[in-house]
């Protein structure tokens, strides 16, 4: 059995390839005597080494390492028993580690920019190595809110780990606490937790508070308040948010619309809201449907509310609801 360690660090001062050159030298040297082998790579500023061989040969060589002035901020990956070694005699490693260093461009920091900014896979074959990645990357920098919110945007979508993912969002929301983006998909994800549904809501209502202008955080927010006893009203008020916030969105017009629909005293603006989502979308046999029903409540507007139907019903024939109240409002063919 041997013992395999990898940490990473920081550099005290920056490293010259020189530098690094002579120290693979000199490590190579030791490390040869003392039956050790690994890997050394240094790139901006940061290094991640491999040592492996006997127990407490390698138990030996960290604690010199780990007090090396040189380096700081030591962060052991992973300390466990291998069966074997994965990496031979480091042959040459002087030479090869400036290259290495080089070759490794897809190393410390592009990994790290990588799980930063990258955007999660969409297959579901590569999920579970893109958790794997950015746990690994999150292990690396742990203060990082993106890597984070990148992983638990990962997680999310792998059935069983939503916990995790939330406790992931929850973590990126701690890190940093103006991300409305985490605010925001922490909130989404909770109101689909049985029991948290509150706790959600209170996550989306700081994205509104962080991001105004942020038109789908109010839709959510005004979506799961219209399920909550009592606060009907404030729904409203999100989704009127939403439609000034997005002016050109259909959507947040329909929802207004329908939202408005359903308090009494509000069936004219109602009416406008869907009459602006037609606008906007003429095809929308859903928002012809909704209007006729309020232009069939009103008086005088029963023309209206036919020539309504009548075009929802050339839009989407099937629409069962509208030929009902066709047939109801305008009997005959
Ligand atoms: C990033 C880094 C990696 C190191 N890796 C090794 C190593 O693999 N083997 C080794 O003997 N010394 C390594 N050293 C140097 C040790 O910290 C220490 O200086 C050396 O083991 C002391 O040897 P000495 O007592 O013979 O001077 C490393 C130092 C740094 C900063």
């Amino acid at each position: 059995m041997f013992r395999c360690i990898i940490y990473t660090s920081k550099a005290a001062t920056a490293w010259t390839e020189q530098d690094v050159l002579a120290l693979g030298r000199q490590n190579d040297t030791h490390n040869s005597v003392a039956g050790i082998t690994g890997r050394l790579i240094y790139q901006g500023g940061h290094f991640i080494q491999v040592i492996e061989g006997a127990a407490a040969d390698v138990g030996r060589l960290f604690v010199a390492i780990a007090a090396d002035p040189r380096h700081r901020e030591i962060d052991v990956l992973l300390d466990c028993p291998v069966s074997h070694r994965s990496y031979g005699a480091s042959s040459a490693a002087a030479a090869s580690l400036a290259s290495e260093a080089e070759a490794a461009r897809g190393t410390i920091a592009d990994f790290l920019q990588r799980a930063e900014s990258g955007p999660p896979p969409a297959e579901d074959g590569g999920l579970t190595e893109a958790v794997g990645e950015l746990e690994k990357a999150g292990e690396l920098r742990p203060d990082s809110a993106e890597i984070r919110t990148n992983l638990a945007t990962v997680l999310e979508k792998i059935p069983d780990r939503r916990e995790e993912a939330v406790s992931n969002f929850e973590e990126a929301v701690l890190l940093n606490p103006f991300s409305w983006q985490a605010h925001y998909d922490l909130g989404k994800l909770l109101l689909e937790v049985p029991g948290r549904v509150d706790e959600g809501i209170a996550q989306l209502e700081t994205v509104t508070r962080l991001a105004p202008g942020f038109a789908d955080a109010h839709t959510s927010l005004g979506v799961a308040l219209s399920g909550k006893p009592g606060r009907f009203d404030e729904s409203v008020r999100e989704f009127e948010a939403a439609a000034l916030a997005s002016p050109g969105s259909e959507d947040a017009h329909f929802n207004l619309g329908a939202a408005l629909a359903q308090l009494p005293g509000r069936q004219r603006d109602a009416a406008e809201q869907f009459q602006t989502a037609l606008r906007l979308n003429p095809g929308d046999a859903d928002a012809r449907y909704r209007l006729a029903c309020i232009y069939a409540g009103m008086p005088g507007r029963t023309a209206d509310a036919v020539g309504q139907l009548r075009e929802a019903l050339r839009l989407a024939p099937g629409n069962s609801a509208a030929a009902e109240l066709l047939a109801k409002i305008h009997p005959g063919p």
